[in-house]
């Protein structure tokens, strides 16, 4: 728990720098799923509503925050693969946790939890161009 509340916070400070960097880029950082990171949803529509009302672009970075061991975070290549939480053609995320995932694919991506997946553990990222 504690090794949690640490990444955590090194994590926000990173997301916080990043939102203060005079660059060029109006890339935004997220930790997804909010303060909790990417945990067991308390309610089942909790990661849609996460997203609702956040405009994701080119360039945003996600950080996926948990403990090694509890989860597994993996794109699936389609909506039905995501409702269905078919994992068979899916690409590794993050297995560790605290990884910085920088998304340029002007597309939806679809993320699911390897093993909590059914369990309501899943976000759809829709990165827009601008
Ligand atoms: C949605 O998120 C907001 C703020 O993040 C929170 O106050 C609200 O309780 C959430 N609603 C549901 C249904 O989870
Ligand atoms: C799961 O996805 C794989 C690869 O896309 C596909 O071949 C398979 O038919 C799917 N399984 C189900 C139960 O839909």
């Amino acid at each position: 728990m504690a090794s949690l509340r640490l990444t955590f916070a090194v994590v926000t400070a990173i997301v916080v720098a990043c939102m203060h960097l005079p660059t060029t880029l109006a890339a935004t950082g997220y930790v997804v799923g909010g303060a909790n990171g990417w945990s067991m949803p308390q309610k089942p529509n909790h990661y849609e509503n996460w997203t609702k009302g956040k405009r994701f672009i080119k360039g945003d970075a996600f950080f996926w925050v948990f403990k090694e061991g509890q989860h597994f975070v993996v794109e699936v290549p389609s909506k039905e693969a995501y409702d269905a939480c078919n994992t068979t053609a899916s690409t590794e995320v993050d297995g560790t946790g605290g990884l910085i995932e920088y998304l340029v694919d002007v597309k939806t991506h679809y993320y699911v939890c390897k093993y909590h997946c059914s369990k309501g553990m899943k976000v759809i990222i829709d990165i827009k161009a601008s």
